[in-house]
């Protein structure tokens, strides 16, 4: 039995907003525009809105029901919330999912809240102030990568990370009141210093064109991002990236919305709840995430330097470079506003990956909220640090990878299963019903029993056997044509075999290139062992609260 929790979030509004907080992240600005642009522009749009409507609404509901469900007795984490939903033992470890994954993305996310913090700090000091582009674009280089620096430490970005991971852990010690504040904070000034850059983003039409790229326009962005193009609804590519788009950007398949729902008061509305942060997020993806980055560099630089150059060290490397020519003083505050708002944006975001941590071990182990967000922040330092100092080797991207991607579809198809055909979509569908302020569609009953697995399916084995070149017409053609089907490095299949870089060690000719590679294999099989080693170890955990409840349950049997 669970230690009895009586926290609930203070109010609607709190709630709505700490689930928004949780939901609107850096993937509403550094991850949004890029996927945009790399699957070209409005032609994402579409398969991005689908995947909204068929797997993100279902998958909110899906998951803010399961929390409740699970809160009303007393669970507040996925292990249990999804062991109380069936009468097979072995769920509870499916939803380690659920904490691991929050516990594994918190570690690089809040590498980058860190780089957000540093760099309003230096936007203020005008660290920046007449710098060249490229100038400005090294000093990210060197704030990142261990060999640029004189002691093999880089020095200021521990000291941020640091930083970051207490001030996180300071407001999850306060609790949920703690969490509501930081969003009532938080969110409204995200929005009003996006809002102004955006606002900058649509003024700046052809103002910003230099004699470099004369005729550069910041619009050539915006209708670039906005204009739908139908020619790609038939590429499975743009589809896949588009439902991972969504999957992060909600933060589902994490546990996160599970735990925040677990602690709605047992009569309170979730179906509307749901759809006001769901709708909330994707105002500011959609609109604030397309006015901002991309008009502004495509204004100044042109729409081809954008194609070129999209990547997410763009929010770095380029924007206060931008950001000077508005001269002195607007260049200064807009530096402090776009990196604040990024920081908003991570901060209710990462405080929400500490939740289910806490709740767990609070349920569990009866820890205080102390003890649980400090652990929390040491587990994150632990597993931060590798990526803090093997940047460079690619350990980051493997957590992103394995943490912020697999894992998701993983988990939203598992739960997904779990919630229309083992727990039951009628009971599922009550559940969600109960004390909601609308009526979600019927249709969504429907969609939720079948579509939604149907299409996490698909993504599921999508990404497991991404053809070679992400060529799916080529790839069908050639496997009907009896040659087979051939995998793409980026695979699921070949990743977990190093199919890409065991290529490139065997095709490199120079020892030092060589050396490198090997290195960056040894890092990233090293990464992939801690994080397995990390998800034995809360399997454990598991475990043992389980022995613990059935211990709890004969004593007061007995009693
Ligand atoms: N949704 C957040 C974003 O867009 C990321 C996130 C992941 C939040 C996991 C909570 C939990 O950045």
């Amino acid at each position: 039995m669970a230690l009895k929790q009586n926290e609930a979030w203070g109010t609607r509004v709190g709630l709505i907003l700490a689930m928004a907080g949780n939901a609107v992240g850096l993937g509403n600005f550094l991850r949004f525009p890029v996927q945009a642009v790399n699957n070209g522009g409005g032609a994402f749009i579409i398969p991005y809105l689908v995947c909204f409507l068929l797997m993100g609404i279902p998958l909110l509901w899906i998951e803010w029901s399961m929390g409740r469900y699970g809160g009303r007795s007393g669970n507040h984490s996925t292990p249990f919330i999804l062991d109380n939903m069936t009468k097979k033992a072995f769920w509870k470890y499916f939803g380690v999912f659920g904490i691991f994954t929050n516990v594994a993305v918190a570690a690089y996310y809040c590498y980058i809240e860190s780089w957000t913090m540093s760099y309003v700090w230096h936007s203020l000091r005008g660290t920046f102030d007449g710098l060249s582009q490229s100038e400005v674009a090294q000093f990210f280089i060197n704030y990142v990568d261990v060999a640029h620096s004189m002691t093999g430490i880089p020095y200021e970005a521990v000291v941020f990370y640091v930083l970051c991971l207490a001030l996180n852990t300071f407001i999850l010690s306060r609790g949920l009141r703690g969490v509501e504040r930081a969003a009532q904070i938080g969110m409204p000034l995200l929005v009003l210093f996006g809002i102004f850059l955006a606002l900058r983003g649509l003024t700046l039409g052809t103002s910003g064109a230099s004699e470099e790229v004369p005729g550069a326009s910041a619009w050539d962005g915006i209708n670039f991002l906005w204009t739908p193009q139908f020619d790609s609804l038939s590429n499975p590519k743009v589809w896949l990236a588009a439902a991972g788009q969504i999957f992060f950007t909600l933060s589902v398949g994490m546990g996160t919305i599970h735990c925040y729902a677990a602690y709605v008061r047992s009569k309170d509305d979730i179906a509307l709840n749901a759809v006001s942060a769901g709708f909330t997020n994707e105002f500011v993806e959609v609109v604030l995430g397309s006015l901002i980055v991309i008009p502004i560099a495509a204004g100044y630089l042109g729409l081809d330097w954008v194609k070129e150059n999209a990547g997410f060290g763009m929010a770095f490397q380029t924007m206060p470079y931008l950001f000077e020519k508005w001269g002195p003083i607007l260049s200064a505050l807009a530096g402090v506003m776009w990196f604040g708002l990024l920081f908003f944006a991570g901060i209710t975001s990462s405080l929400a990956m500490g939740t289910p941590w806490m709740g767990f071990m609070r349920d569990e182990f009866g820890w205080n909220r102390n003890k649980g967000a400090l652990t929390f922040g040491l587990l994150v330092l632990a597993l931060g640090l590798p990526t803090v100092f093997f940047y460079q080797y690619g350990v980051f991207d493997e957590y992103d990878y394995w943490a912020g991607t697999v894992s998701l579809v993983v988990f939203a198809l598992a739960e997904t299963i779990l919630f229309s055909w083992i727990f039951g979509i009628d009971k599922g569908w009550a559940e969600l019903n109960e004390g909601a302020d609308i009526r979600p569609p019927r249709v969504y009953k429907f969609i939720i029993k079948y579509i939604t697995p149907l299409l996490l399916s698909f993504v599921f084995l999508g990404s497991l056997f991404t053809p070679l070149g992400n060529e799916w017409q080529d790839a069908f053609v050639s496997l009907f044509a009896g040659r087979g089907w051939q995998l793409d490095d980026s695979s699921l299949v070949q990743m977990v075999a190093n199919s890409g870089l065991n290529k490139q060690i065997a095709s490199a000719t120079d020892p030092d290139t060589i050396a490198a590679l090997k290195d960056r294999k040894f890092f990233v099989n090293m990464t992939r062992l801690l994080l397995s080693l990390t998800f034995v170890a809360l399997c454990g955990m598991v475990y043992l609260a389980g022995i613990r409840r059935s211990r709890v349950a004969d004593q007061t049997a007995k009693a």
